[in-house]
């Protein structure tokens, strides 16, 4: 008899951790996935540390409640940056965190100038800086935190098309910096930002390699639920969200997931809970 799948739950503020889940795909994994967005908290990069380092781990904890995963991916560099430690005191499933791939950059980059391109919250946190320090203390680099490619990333995936003026400002903030003419490498430090690779490549005054986490994340995840085989493909569970948005909706229909809903999440002191329901198909 075949066991039964693994199950991981992919959380983000939105639709951001959808490129882990499209990485995921790419690597073949044979999940079961749950697809997790509190985007009556997007974006979370413009949220105050205190009030995510507590609605984290409580949302993660009420879900693995409900919903009972093998591994959590917090796929959300904003959260992780902040309270990957609390999520993972929380619960007893492991939880893989997304951080900057400020490692794999300094590494590769060639003229010694990356870029980090994150929301501007991780772009201030310690986390970011302990990695930059650990990582890369040997290259220049130049932090650019961009409080509009969420919502471009957002826009994209509800089918309105991401604005180039976005697009355009965080190309300029990094081929603008000091420095910035020998560019050759950006981390995307935020999930969503890969979401809009093609975008940003094609606004950049010259090819640059723009390197995201998901590949990485995917492998970390087979190699944690022991998965030898990685010839599959993922089987989409559940797409839920604290705020349903059509846009929402649209994107992981499109991914295969056949039961989005809304999440309901009180984060009270008497007791997270999450309850969902489960509409037939619209
Ligand atoms: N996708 C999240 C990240 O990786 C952030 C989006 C937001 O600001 O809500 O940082």
């Amino acid at each position: 008899m075949t066991p039964p799948l693994k199950r991981v739950l992919l959380f983000d503020s939105g639709v951001g951790g959808l490129s882990v889940f499209d990485a995921i795909v790419e690597a073949g994994l044979p999940v079961e996935i749950d697809y997790v967005a509190d985007a009556a908290w997007l974006p979370y990069g413009e949220k105050p540390d205190d009030a995510l380092r507590a609605r984290v781990p409580a949302l993660i904890a009420a879900l693995e409640r409900a919903e009972a995963p093998d591994l959590v991916v917090l796929a959300c560099n904003t959260a992780s940056t902040i309270a990957l430690a609390e999520t993972r005191a929380a619960i007893a499933v492991p939880v893989v965190g997304v951080v900057p791939p400020i490692k794999p950059a300094a590494a590769l980059t060639r003229t010694g100038v990356i870029g980090v391109l994150a929301t501007p919250a991780t772009i201030r946190r310690p986390y970011t800086d302990a990695l930059i320090r650990e990582f890369a203390a040997d290259v220049h680099v130049i932090r650019v935190g961009d409080a509009g490619l969420v919502a471009a990333a957002e826009a994209k995936l509800s089918g309105a098309g991401a604005p180039s003026a976005a697009i355009a400002d965080a190309v300029a903030a990094l081929f603008g910096a000091p420095r910035g003419d020998a560019l050759d490498v950006v981390a995307l430090a935020c999930t969503h930002f890969p979401l809009l690779r093609e975008e940003l490549a094609a606004a950049a005054p010259r090819p640059v390699a723009w390197l995201e986490s998901g590949a990485a994340i995917a492998r970390r995840v087979a190699a944690l639920l022991g998965l030898a085989s990685v010839d599959g493909a993922p089987t989409p569970r559940l797409a839920l969200s604290t705020a349903l948005a059509p846009g929402f909706q649209r994107a992981c229909r499109m991914r295969g997931f056949t039961h989005v809903a809304e999440l309901e999440f009180d984060s009270a002191p008497r007791g997270a809970g999450s309850s969902r329901s489960v509409p037939p198909d619209a």
